[in-house]
């Protein structure tokens, strides 16, 4: 923890070995840690200067900058699990890093190396490690940020930029059945555009359609491409996979789909037993006849799908303890979490 203070050392130090958190009530929103990590683009030596840990408040910017003007900004999401002996283990952050980086080409910033967003994160969960949730009962929860903090009137990149990392213990992302809903007049991402980077503006606009499809009892929208209409593309936060025979298929990243590291990490694991894996357009018409359709992200983990509905037709599709997805889940977990040998040294 070479960043915190002398002060702040001691006072982590001392501090209990868990926060006061009813650990089983976890769902997934804000619970407030003790520090964050603030580190900022200095301009004039055109690099990121030393960051370092604070305590978690509020920030100050100015009303003219770039992230709250232009949206030029982008986040990432990542976990850290408590093992069985207590230790803390950080599932393939340079797998985040390396997504910021690509981001930040495309909205014109400045990116941390692999190793400052590595070192930031390492920082923000030993400083928050109170906030780590028991073993099996959730995980804490990352989320670097990375924003145009410098005044901007005109239409062009800011002059300055902030990366900060904060944390919060979270539990499951989604409880209950997945029903989803394809979303036919509202689209996710378009060719060219900012879906296939974790860009802050990819998620207000899904809220519409999200808020309609709950208000009808459907838990998540499914997109489909922009330019046909007829292709599946991911959910408002995850991805989506679809199981037929021994063949597991999934959208291809090509700049509309989130290139998600637990997506990547479950084509890796699905080959791994065997199955055959395929990156491609999927037409709708293939959803309905998959024998089993199921969804992945940092938040949702791995999750069946227990139905779709597309123009009033429902489709269901198997859950529970039979599935891949279940197995596929039971796996990835038991690796982030200690329980299983990382044989892939995905890790840290
Ligand atoms: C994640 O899974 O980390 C995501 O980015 C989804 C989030 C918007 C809740």
């Amino acid at each position: 923890m070479g960043s915190l203070s002398k002060q702040d050392q001691v006072e982590c130090r001392q501090k209990a070995e868990y926060a006061n958190v009813d650990w089983d009530e976890l769902g997934f929103s804000l619970t407030k840690t003790d520090y964050m990590y603030v580190m900022n683009f200095n301009p004039d030596e055109g690099k990121f200067s030393q960051g370092a840990i604070t305590p978690f408040a509020n920030i100050q910017l100015c009303p003219s900058s770039g992230i709250l003007n232009y949206a030029q900004g982008l986040f990432e999401g990542l976990k850290a699990y408590r093992k069985e002996d207590e230790g803390i283990l950080l599932f393939r952050p340079e797998e985040n890093a390396l997504r910021m980086n690509m981001g930040a080409d495309r909205m014109c910033m400045p990116s941390p190396t692999v190793e400052q967003f590595v070192d930031a994160v390492k920082k923000t969960v030993l400083a928050n490690k109170r906030w780590v949730p028991p073993h099996g009962r959730g995980s804490l929860y990352i989320r670097p940020l990375l924003m145009g903090t410098g005044p901007n009137l005109g239409v062009k990149p800011a002059s300055e930029y902030t990366f900060l990392v904060y944390a919060s213990p979270v539990g499951s992302y989604n409880n209950g059945e997945l029903n989803l809903l394809i979303e036919d007049k509202f689209h996710r991402a378009t060719p060219g555009g900012t879906g296939g980077i974790k860009a802050v503006t990819n998620y207000s606009p899904v809220y519409k359609p999200l808020t309609q499809a709950k208000a009808k009892g459907f838990s998540d929208v499914l997109f489909l491409d922009a330019l046909s209409g007829s292709h599946i593309e991911e959910g408002s936060a995850c991805n989506i996979f679809i199981l037929k025979g021994n063949v597991i298929s999934t959208p291809t990243a090509d700049g509309t789909i989130l290139p998600g590291i637990t997506r990547k990490s479950i084509m890796e694991l699905a080959s791994g037993f065997g199955y055959q894996v395929e990156e491609r357009a999927l037409p709708i018409e293939e959803v309905f006849d998959a024998g089993e359709v199921f969804c992945t992200g940092t938040a949702m983990v791995v999750k069946s799908v227990a139905s779709i509905t597309y123009r009033g037709k429902r489709i269901e599709y198997k859950t529970g303890a039979d599935t891949l997805a279940e197995k596929l889940h039971a796996t990835l977990t038991g690796i982030q979490t200690g329980l299983n040998e990382d044989k892939l040294g995905w890790t840290m």
